[in-house]
């Protein structure tokens, strides 16, 4: 997109509450996508065995249901997530469920995985015409009891595999009862062991092995992260995402939407998320690749990714504040690096 242009149609869109814009934003994108688009000159890298175009990616919960991927993707990503998707159809929480925090470059959400469950959300897949690399993100639904959570992610990984890139194991969203207690130790060992276990048929059955990401959260203690590194090396996992939101509400307690519940992400998780990826990079050296996200708001953020040792970054709060020219802002900061 013109570096002019989203900053004129930024203050419209922050007239209106979050969703709305949101959901215009995406539906102005679908429409002029391929006009606004913007080309990034190729940056090749090879991670999990996949050639990425450039490393910056969209982050999961932009686009739930995977409506948008073509527009999205003129925008110049190297890779795109979609999800995260469910089982079945759910509704989500109750509106209002997202927040903005401008004076700290932040949101709150509390979306819940609205979603149009597996199925539909694969007729949407499938209606896309890019080919690049795309990331499938799933979860369970809200009312599977969390004893059975294994059943809908491996639910979820059958269904989208011949449609995934790769395929991401969200476990740290804040807003589903319960799912973050998936890190735990031995929930996160059991877990794991089923969905690898299903992926060994799956890529026998398919003759591909679909790559597999875990998505962590950046509330985690060093322990925690040990024993976490300790199960995506078990169980063979091909990379971590370091993060998703966070429910610490250090630096924004004071601002108007600070106190609202939900998972708070751009600028003010940024640290909190690249210790945790730091210190993953630490436990796991070299050996498991890693994808920076959180708080990533200008180049120099994703350069402190990479350097903190991610392969790729992620990128959502940020678009929202500095619009799609961040990922031509990244992807050149990381080609300088
Ligand atoms: C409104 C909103 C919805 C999100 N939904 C999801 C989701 O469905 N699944 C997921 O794994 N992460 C979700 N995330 C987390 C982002 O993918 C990302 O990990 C996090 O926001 C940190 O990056 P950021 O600071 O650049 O936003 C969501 C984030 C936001 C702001």
């Amino acid at each position: 997109m013109p570096a002019m242009l989203y900053s004129l149609v930024r203050p419209l869109l922050f007239s209106l509450d979050p969703e709305t814009a949101h959901a215009l934003t995406l539906k102005g994108a679908d429409l002029l996508g391929g006009l606004l688009g913007s080309a990034i000159p190729p940056q090749p890298v090879r991670v999990m065995g996949l050639e990425f175009p450039n490393p910056v990616g969209l982050a999961a919960g932009l686009d739930k249901n995977a409506e948008h991927i073509d527009a999205l993707a003129a925008q110049g990503f190297g890779f795109i997530e979609v999800g995260t998707v469910t089982p079945r159809p759910q509704p989500g929480n109750p509106k209002p469920r997202i927040f903005r925090l401008p004076r700290a470059n932040a949101l709150i959400n509390r979306f819940g995985f609205n979603n149009v469950g597996v199925e539909a959300f694969l007729a949407n897949v499938a209606r896309a015409r890019w080919r690049g690399i795309l990331g499938i993100n799933i979860g369970k639904n809200f009312d599977t009891p969390l004893e059975r959570a294994a059943d809908d992610y491996v639910h979820c990984l059958e269904r989208v595999y011949a449609a995934a890139g790769y395929v991401t194991i969200n476990i740290s969203s804040p807003n589903t009862k319960g799912l973050r207690g998936l890190q735990e130790k031995s929930e996160l060992d059991a877990l794991l062991g089923r969905i690898a276990a299903s992926r060994e048929g799956l890529a026998d059955r398919h003759g591909k092995r679909v790559p597999l990401v875990l998505k962590v959260a950046p509330d985690l203690e060093g322990p925690q992260i040990a024993d976490i590194a300790g199960a995506v090396r078990t169980h063979r996992i091909d990379a971590v995402i370091a993060t998703n939101t966070s429910l610490s509400r250090v630096g924004v307690e004071s601002l108007p939407h600070g106190a609202e519940q939900g998972g708070l992400s751009g600028a003010p998780i940024k640290a909190r998320a690249t210790a945790v990826l730091a210190a993953l990079a630490r436990e796991l050296a070299g050996e498991v690749p890693l994808i920076g996200a959180g708080g990533i708001l200008h180049g120099a953020d994703a350069v402190e990714k990479v350097a903190a040792g991610a392969s790729l970054v992620q990128l959502y709060t940020g678009l929202v504040y500095r619009g799609p020219d961040l990922i031509a802002e990244c992807a050149a900061a990381l080609a300088r690096r």
